[in-house]
């Protein structure tokens, strides 16, 4: 049995690479919930491998997460490692389980992942239910970091500006914003929602910060997009609800679909 992180992320891009056929991906992306339908666009299917058939991966626990990577090739002939699911931290399988799909991507030799995620709106006003929102930076309020030991490693520039412009465009009317990452699995207070306003957030959810923060350390290029499902609590009275979520992706998977397979062929 194998302890280390990264070497298993070693065995589990080898796997990969054998049931894909291939020795080379130019991208990964992670698809979080309300995602998973926008797949669909990227490419077409060269292979699909239930997680857990690699070394190191789990079954999500939630629905609508998924559990399985997708390998596709894009009509300019790209061919992107589309993970459907992810680990989160609130599911209890540890930091290490969160990056793994993060540290495989690396291992496998990609040099750029996408990083998509559902998240409540802290600032209403500027934006709407069902638009994408690129991630500028982030705050981790999740209490847990990806790293151990004494490396420090620089987060100035997480989230690519050259990726971000990039995709701008492509879409111009795009904004940008700050993404606050909790824990889980419970929604924030109203209470905390405004809290996270004042702290300059924009965006609020429970994943993607730790696996931005693998992927930098992996010397990966991140660009960060997050769909905007709802409210933060408290700030339209409603309760939240991940049906709502899954909802709001399957409305929007045309257009975060088709501009996915745009940005893949334009890294
Ligand atoms: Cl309001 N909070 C969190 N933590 N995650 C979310 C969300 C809110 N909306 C979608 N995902």
């Amino acid at each position: 049995m194998n302890n280390d992180p990264y070497s298993l992320a070693g065995e589990a891009a080898a796997a990969l690479k054998a049931a894909a056929g291939l020795d080379t991906f130019d991208v990964a992306l992670v698809m979080g919930s309300g995602w998973v339908p926008a797949a669909d666009a990227i490419g077409q299917v060269v292979a699909e491998v239930p997680f857990t058939d690699l070394p190191g991966f789990a079954a999500p626990a939630v629905a609508g997460h998924g559990g399985r990577i997708r390998v596709v090739r894009t009509d300019a002939g790209r061919h992107a490692l589309i993970f459907l699911g992810r680990s989160h931290l609130y599911e209890g399988r540890g930091v290490d389980s969160v990056v793994h799909g993060v540290r495989t991507a690396a291992a496998a030799g990609i040099r750029t992942i996408v990083l998509t995620n559902a998240a409540g709106g802290l600032r209403p006003e500027t934006q709407l239910v069902g638009d994408p929102v690129l991630i500028s930076d982030h705050i981790n309020l999740t209490g847990a970091n990806p790293i151990t030991g004494t490396t420090f490693l620089d987060l100035t520039e997480v989230y690519s500006k050259r990726l971000r412009d990039l995709v701008r465009e492509i879409d111009p009317s795009l904004s940008e914003g700050v993404y606050v990452a909790f824990r889980g699995p419970t929604y924030e207070t109203p209470a905390e929602i405004r809290m996270l306003r004042t702290l300059g957030g924009d965006l609020i959810g429970m994943s993607t910060v730790l696996e931005a923060i693998a992927a930098r350390e992996s010397g990966l290029d991140v660009l960060g997009v997050s769909l905007v499902t709802n409210p933060g609590a408290g700030l339209a009275g409603d309760p939240l609800d991940h049906e709502e979520v899954l909802q709001v992706g399957r409305a929007t998977a045309a257009r975060m679909g088709v501009l996915l397979a745009k940005v893949v062929d334009r890294l």
